[in-house]
């Protein structure tokens, strides 16, 4: 036998196994991170916009080489409520529309849609954050979307090119783009407005040409849209709130290493705290813009013209009292009566 050859053979075979060990090694630790992409319909510099973009950046430093989160506003990948089949079929990994825009898949979000519901910031957060939420954060679950937050915007206001409103009266005979939510067709069809249903992303052009009088919200979007240029009148009516569900696909957040799912669920809840600290004030400093711009008229109601609103408007609570769930209804208002 020789000596030599068989060592020399063996030493192949073991060179060769390490050689494959080390490469295989190699490729482990160059796995890919994991994508994370996350389409939003809004400006980067609204509510919605920056915190998102906040836990991009969180999650990328913290993660870095596990999780790479990257951003799509303004539609650039999907319009509205078409995110949500995007996620269902792994298009897109994270959403965040607002309530009015899950109305198909679960329709007893539209609470947070009901006009006047909610009687400031804080019944708000409680019901979020108490039994309602958590209720609500299960009826999605039967639909294979994960909810992981709810963000804020802030209160919507009423803009249009036909004449200043300063009564609900006013408002009859407009045509006005709204979410695709039943309530907030209701709200509308209440005080005798022509409410439609529009994405988000065509609502400038669509006030530029004439398609519709008049839309419904909040001011850092009206401002990062510039829809205060394509509209003569803004009433500041406060009447509805305009929130977002942070949303994953069920399936996927429950295949991430728990170490990844875990910082980012921390990540989340450090954005959401400051969403809530910073909405309102991102809000008011966009109103002031668009004052300041001179480009619209901008109405402040006095306190009777207010509650002639909020008479008008709130019958709709009660006639979404069976879609949305009287015990919901019920639980907001028994917060309400508390703060
Ligand atoms: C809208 O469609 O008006 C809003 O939902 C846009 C948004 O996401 O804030």
């Amino acid at each position: 036998m020789n000596l030599r050859k068989v060592f020399g053979a063996r030493f192949l075979v073991v060179a060769a196994v390490s050689a494959g060990l080390l490469v295989g090694m190699a490729g482990l630790g160059a796995a890919a991170p994991i994508k994370i992409r996350f389409s939003h319909v809004v400006a980067p510099t609204t509510p919605k916009g920056q915190a998102a973009d906040m836990f991009a950046r969180l999650a990328n430093e913290r993660l870095k080489g596990k999780v790479e989160v990257q951003v799509f506003p303004n539609s650039q990948l999907y319009t509205d409520k078409k995110v949500l089949d995007a996620l269902s079929t792994g298009s897109v990994e994270m959403a965040a529309p607002s309530t009015a825009k899950f109305t198909s898949w679960v329709p007893q979000l539209q609470l947070f849609d009901l006009p006047f519901m909610f009687k400031n910031r804080e019944v708000l957060y409680q019901t979020m954050d108490g039994k309602v939420g958590k209720k609500m954060f299960k009826l999605l679950g039967k639909k294979n979307m994960l909810g992981l937050a709810m963000w804020d915007n802030g209160f919507k206001q009423i803009g249009n090119n036909i004449r200043e409103i300063r009564t609900p009266a006013d408002i009859s005979g407009i045509k006005f783009r709204i979410m695709s939510s039943k309530v907030l067709e209701a709200q509308f069809k209440q005080v005798g407005g022509n409410p439609q249903v529009m994405p988000f992303s065509e609502v400038y052009s669509a006030l530029e040409q004439g398609v519709i009088d008049g839309q419904e919200n909040t001011w850092s979007n009206m401002y990062s849209k510039k829809f205060y240029e394509v509209q003569k009148y803004i009433t500041e009516t406060n009447h509805g709130y305009l929130g977002y569900l942070v949303v994953t696909n069920a399936q996927f957040w429950a295949h991430l290493p728990p170490d990844v799912r875990t910082e980012l669920e921390n990540i989340m809840k450090e954005v959401t705290v400051w969403i809530r600290e910073n909405a309102y004030k991102i809000n008011q400093d966009m109103k002031q813009k668009i004052i300041d711009s001179g480009k619209t008229r901008v109405t402040t109601l006095t306190e009777a013209e207010k509650e002639a609103f909020r008479k008008a408007f709130e019958p709709v609570q009660n006639q979404f009292r069976s879609v949305i769930g009287a015990e919901y209804i019920d639980a907001v208002r028994a917060l309400n009566a508390k703060n």
